[in-house]
């Protein structure tokens, strides 16, 4: 896979959205669809084929919020998740916004190191965001999915 092939582009009108991805991202199907009511959607395309996408949400009169991200599993590792997050603060930023937010659980390391490495600051800690609003005991690389951290980039 060449990522110079991998073109993002916002989701066309009337485009099937990607589910299958963003329900991997997040397995909440009511929160992605409250959240995609008020988003914009983009996707990363090669080949014709939808192969990543991510959800930008406006959250504060001068930040927005990454409420999904997901690369299509084949080919995740490979630096698609990295492109997606430098469009989105492009993105973010050409849009005029201060900060842009990205949440995810206390077990996700590789998102943690990622989106540390992209320039994300932890900011704040949700506790028990995932127990309160997910069903059953989840757990993720040997550990409990309880608190949403979240990670906070200031833009240009
Ligand atoms: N072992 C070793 N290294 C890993 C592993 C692993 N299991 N997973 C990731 N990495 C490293 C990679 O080596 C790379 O590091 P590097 O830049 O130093 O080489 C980095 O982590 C991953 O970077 P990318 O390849 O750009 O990321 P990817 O294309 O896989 O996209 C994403 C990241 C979106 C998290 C993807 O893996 C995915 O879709 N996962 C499932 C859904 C998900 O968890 N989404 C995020 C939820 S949080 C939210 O949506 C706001």
């Amino acid at each position: 896979m060449k990522l110079s092939e991998i073109l993002i582009r916002p989701l066309a009108d009337g485009e099937d959205i990607p589910y299958a991805l963003l329900l991997d991202a997040d397995p909440s199907e009511a929160l992605v669809t409250a959240y995609l009511k008020y988003a914009d959607i983009y996707v990363a395309v090669m080949m014709n084929s939808i192969v990543g996408v991510y959800v930008l949400c406006q959250v504060g009169p001068h930040r927005a919020e990454i409420k999904n991200i997901a690369v299509k599993e084949s080919l995740q590792g490979q630096g698609v998740g990295k492109l997606l997050l430098e469009d989105a603060t492009k993105r973010a930023s050409e849009k005029g916004y201060r900060e842009l937010v990205i949440g995810t659980a206390n077990s996700s390391v590789w998102q943690l190191y990622l989106y540390q490495k992209a320039g994300f600051e932890i900011t704040e800690i949700r506790k028990n965001f995932f127990i309160d609003n997910y069903p059953g005991l989840l757990y993720e690389n040997g550990i409990q999915v309880k608190h949403m951290i979240v990670l906070t980039k200031r833009l240009q």
